[in-house]
């Protein structure tokens, strides 16, 4: 009993922490638009005395009416402040919906920013549909929250006590009964801020396992529709759907069911306000002008605590929001050091290194308890040289290690276990990190193409290449015989990881996107798998005579590839030999 309890206060403070970190986390990202926000706010405000100025005027427009005058002036005024109203309610609408764009761009495009710049393998955890729900549901979420409710909660609040202490002025009696709904919206408010920011999260964690089911599934039709997977698949998202839909309804009958517990205590309490001003009025205590603002400021004071009660749980959704963005956001950033300029051939050595998915996954961000696969070493007390210039085969069983070493030699596995070192022929030194990216073309195991066109793709590799650039590295690749039968040519159009391309003619363009980079080392990660003896010759041949010549690190299991390289090493056991 009393652990329970104590769990339950320890789970209460841990909660409290996390939403001082999410409010500060809001904070920072809400300050380059506060001006903006704070701005409209103003305006706002200046709307609601506006209006209570339009109450006090149309208290006197039915005075007067009622001793059988009409003052013009009066009803002048009261048009024009009607009129005013209108045309700033529709600059406010313009104002907000271009902030809110621009706020939740902001975060979309910080969070991507920072992605880009994150240890690779802390990204891997995620799901690509989990991030775009994050980077766009979550974001938009977040954005309305900052720039539309919590000013809207600021603004009702001033609203409510501006209507009070008018309507006090008028009638003390009735201000004070006019409040009676605040304690059961403030107990509402309470309940329901915890019971939604828990829904809320489960809404989003249903709406990404849904969104993340139709990205992949459709990036997979072949598979799906190879393995006669249409009914299996379709049934998997009416699934998924009805999960969603249960959450969504769940919040949404929660919310019914405060809306219809506030408003019918709002009903009440004006039926019993409209009561008592009647028998005022019988009493011969006040005027009909007076009854009818009582009425107007009476339904004002309760109508922001209803909406009071609406809005602070909307913000407390902001919350469980920002944590989920926070959690893609803490993903720590990449190391990386300025290094000397490499000039010529470079070599690397690799000394003592050790290496483990789950240390990896550890030191990019994530919890013990998150990782499944707690493997052990793949590579352990591995130690290498590959002298400047060399053509050094990396062979070994499927599932060895061999992409693992290629990934830790490009630094997107990071280890603290041994030491990496570029260095060229004069000297220069560079430990691993980030940076040395900038002297190594990487052609990567699998079709990495975009869509787009092949020039693009090309320019990928060489941003500012020239035409001649192009062609050079498109001969050395192999592929200007295929690229002469597209009608098109470099502007030819390829779809999502190269779709409309065979899977070899793909595999050459990857390597001519590498080769134009004109990088003084190399990494094959497995990039003539595809291709038949003749082309693969072609292909080798043409990166043979790179000039000047290269360091290659080319990982295989053709041995035709041997006839290229000056070693050949094997990785078996966890370890290299020769
Ligand atoms: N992101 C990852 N998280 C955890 N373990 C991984 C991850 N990627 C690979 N592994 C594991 O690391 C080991 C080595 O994988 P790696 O991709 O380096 O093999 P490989 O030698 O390149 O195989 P192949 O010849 O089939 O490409 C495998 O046992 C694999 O299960
Ligand atoms: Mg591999």
């Amino acid at each position: 009993m009393a652990s329970q309890s104590l769990r339950q206060l320890k789970s209460f403070v841990a909660d409290r922490e996390k939403s001082k970190q999410y409010i500060k986390w809001l904070m920072h990202y809400t300050s380059p638009f506060k001006f903006r926000i704070g701005g409209m706010m103003a305006v706002r405000l200046f709307m609601t005395y506006i209006s209570i100025y339009a109450a006090l005027i149309s208290r006197q427009l039915v005075d007067t009416a009622s001793q059988g005058k009409t003052e013009a002036t009066v009803y002048l005024i009261f048009a024009g402040v009607m009129i005013a109203q209108l045309v700033i309610q529709v600059c406010l609408d313009l104002a907000s919906a271009m902030i809110n764009e621009k706020y939740s761009f902001g975060i979309r495009k910080q969070v991507y920013d920072k992605l880009l710049c994150s240890v690779w393998i802390g990204t891997q955890r995620f799901h690509t549909g989990d991030m775009m729900t994050r980077m766009t549901s979550d974001a938009g979420n977040i954005a309305n929250g900052m720039v539309n409710v919590i000013p809207d909660i600021i603004i009702l609040l001033v609203q409510l006590v501006s209507v009070f202490v008018t309507l006090f002025y008028f009638s003390p009696v009735l201000a004070i009964s006019a409040l009676f709904l605040t304690p059961i919206g403030v107990v509402l408010s309470w309940v329901l801020g915890r019971i939604l920011k828990r829904y809320q999260v489960k809404v989003q964690e249903t709406e990404t396992a849904y969104r993340s089911f139709i990205q992949e599934s459709l990036a997979n039709l072949l598979v799906v529709k190879a393995f006669n997977g249409e009914e299996h698949f379709s049934e998997r998202l009416t699934e998924l759907r009805e999960n969603r839909f249960y959450w969504v309804w769940k919040k949404n009958k929660l919310g019914a069911a405060t809306s219809f517990v506030m408003n019918g205590t709002f009903s009440l309490g004006y039926m019993l306000a409209f009561l008592y001003a009647a028998t005022q009025i019988a009493k011969g205590n006040i005027t009909y002008g007076t009854l009818t603002l009582f009425i107007t400021l009476f339904s004002r004071i309760q109508s922001p605590i209803v909406a009071l009660v609406s809005k602070f749980s909307g913000a407390v959704s902001i919350l469980a929001s920002a944590g989920r963005v926070m959690e893609i956001q803490a993903i720590p950033l990449e190391e990386r050091r300025e290094i000397a300029e490499m000039s010529g051939a470079v070599g690397v050595e690799i000394s003592d290194l050790s290496f483990a998915y789950d240390r990896a996954l550890i030191g990019a961000g994530s919890k013990k308890t998150e990782i499944e696969n707690t493997s052990n070493d793949v590579l352990s007390h591995v130690s290498l040289k590959i002298n400047p210039g060399e053509f050094v085969a990396v062979m070994g069983k499927s599932g060895i290690g061999k992409t693992t070493l290629v990934r830790i030699l490009l630094y997107f596995l990071q280890t603290d276990r041994g030491n990496i070192v570029y260095r060229d022929i004069n000297g220069h030194e560079a430990h691993v990190n980030g940076a040395v990216r900038s002297f190594i073309s990487y052609v990567p195991q699998g079709n990495t193409l975009f869509s787009g066109t092949i020039r693009e793709n090309l320019l990928l590799g060489k941003g500012d290449a020239t035409e001649e650039e192009m062609e050079e590295a498109l001969r050395i690749a192999d592929c200007l015989d295929f690229l002469k039968d597209l009608p098109d040519g470099l502007e030819t159009r390829v779809g999502e990881k190269g779709v409309g391309l065979s899977e070899g003619q793909a595999q050459r363009l990857a390597i001519a996107r590498a080769v134009i980079r004109k990088s003084p080392f190399i990494i094959l990660d497995e990039s003539t798998s595809a291709l038949d003896e003749d082309t693969e010759k072609q292909v080798m041949q043409g990166i043979c005579a790179l000039n000047p010549r290269p360091t290659c690190l080319l990982v295989t299991h053709r041995k035709s590839v041997l006839n290229y390289c000056d070693r050949e090493i094997v990785i078996s056991n966890k370890s290299i030999t020769e």
